[in-house]
């Protein structure tokens, strides 16, 4: 993978510059239908939800300074200050007969790992399912959800769904003005680089990678991204614990399956397959991150 080199329009997402940027063919290209960069708005994935009853075709890319409601997955929040990361959506529109959906976060993963070593110089791992981390620490997540297809269905082309993924990339979080339960958890791309990483250079980047691996889904390639994945995780080889449902999993994390679903090694239940959920990581001193 090669470095890009910043443009040195640092700081701030514009989208003028964004556009001379992006070297996509669909992402962030939606025909006849403009992006949209907010200053301020409440979620990113709850305006490409909008967008989607409005009619708005794949490939619409809404960015924000700011988010005030901004969500992580397991209803948690994502803290989004202003201008301190990147927060954006892409409303995707698969057809309904795909069965790989679940791949589509992972590949999402895949490419904001090889956009944030172009852009960033920065080795970041995968944690299953989609946590961006940094020795440890986590510098962004995707939060993938379809929108209730009640809306959708009245304004959508019926062979589609929508498919909504959002994106959290912290850029110069001030990590003092986290709640404490989170400053040890998390980094930001400018900290750990020691230098200014530029937005709209981020961004382009992940749009080209995230197109280059939806197609790879899209034609019938779903093993180069599992194989990507795998590359890039700090997940496999590891012992994890895990809750499914009401019970308690602990295991040596062996593989992802082809649906992306994490095989678990367990000492009491054999091989136990996570789809969803979240799980810890044991540290080398036997307590789990
Ligand atoms: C996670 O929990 O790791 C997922 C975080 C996803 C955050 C992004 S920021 C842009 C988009 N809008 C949201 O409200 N959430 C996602």
């Amino acid at each position: 993978m090669d470095k890009l080199s910043n443009t040195g329009s640092f700081g701030r997402l514009d989208l003028p510059v964004l556009r001379s940027m992006l070297s996509t063919n669909r992402l962030g290209r939606a025909p006849a239908w403009d992006n949209e960069l907010w200053d301020c708005i409440d979620s990113t994935n709850n305006r490409a939800a909008e967008l989607f009853t409005q009619g708005a075709p794949e490939g619409v890319l809404i960015l924000a300074r700011q988010q005030t409601a901004g969500r992580g997955r397991q209803g948690r929040t994502w803290i989004s200050p202003p201008d301190a990361g990147v927060y954006m959506s892409f409303l995707l529109r698969p057809s309904k007969d795909r069965t790989d959906l679940p791949l589509h976060t992972l590949a999402c993963g895949v490419a904001c790992v090889k956009a944030i070593w172009e852009c960033a110089g920065l080795e970041v791992g995968l944690k299953w399912v989609n946590d961006l981390v940094v020795s440890g620490k986590k510098v962004g997540g995707i939060l993938a959800e379809i929108p209730s297809s009640q809306d959708g269905r009245a304004a959508g082309p019926t062979a589609s769904i929508p498919l909504v993924l959002g994106i959290g990339i912290n850029m110069q979080l001030d990590l003092s003005e986290l709640p404490e339960e989170l400053k040890d958890r998390v980094d930001s791309l400018e900290n750990l680089a020691g230098q200014p990483v530029d937005p709209n250079l981020l961004v382009s980047s992940i749009s080209r990678h995230l197109e280059q691996t939806l197609d790879l889904l899209a034609s019938g390639h779903p093993a180069e991204v599992l194989d990507a994945w795998r590359l890039h995780s700090v997940t496999l080889g590891k012992h994890v614990s895990a809750v499914s449902g009401t019970t308690e999993i602990e295991g040596l994390a062996v593989d992802i399956d082809q649906g992306g679903g994490l095989i678990i090694e367990t000492a009491t239940q054999g091989r136990v397959t996570l789809h969803a959920g979240e799980i810890t990581i044991r540290n080398s001193d036997g307590t789990y991150a």
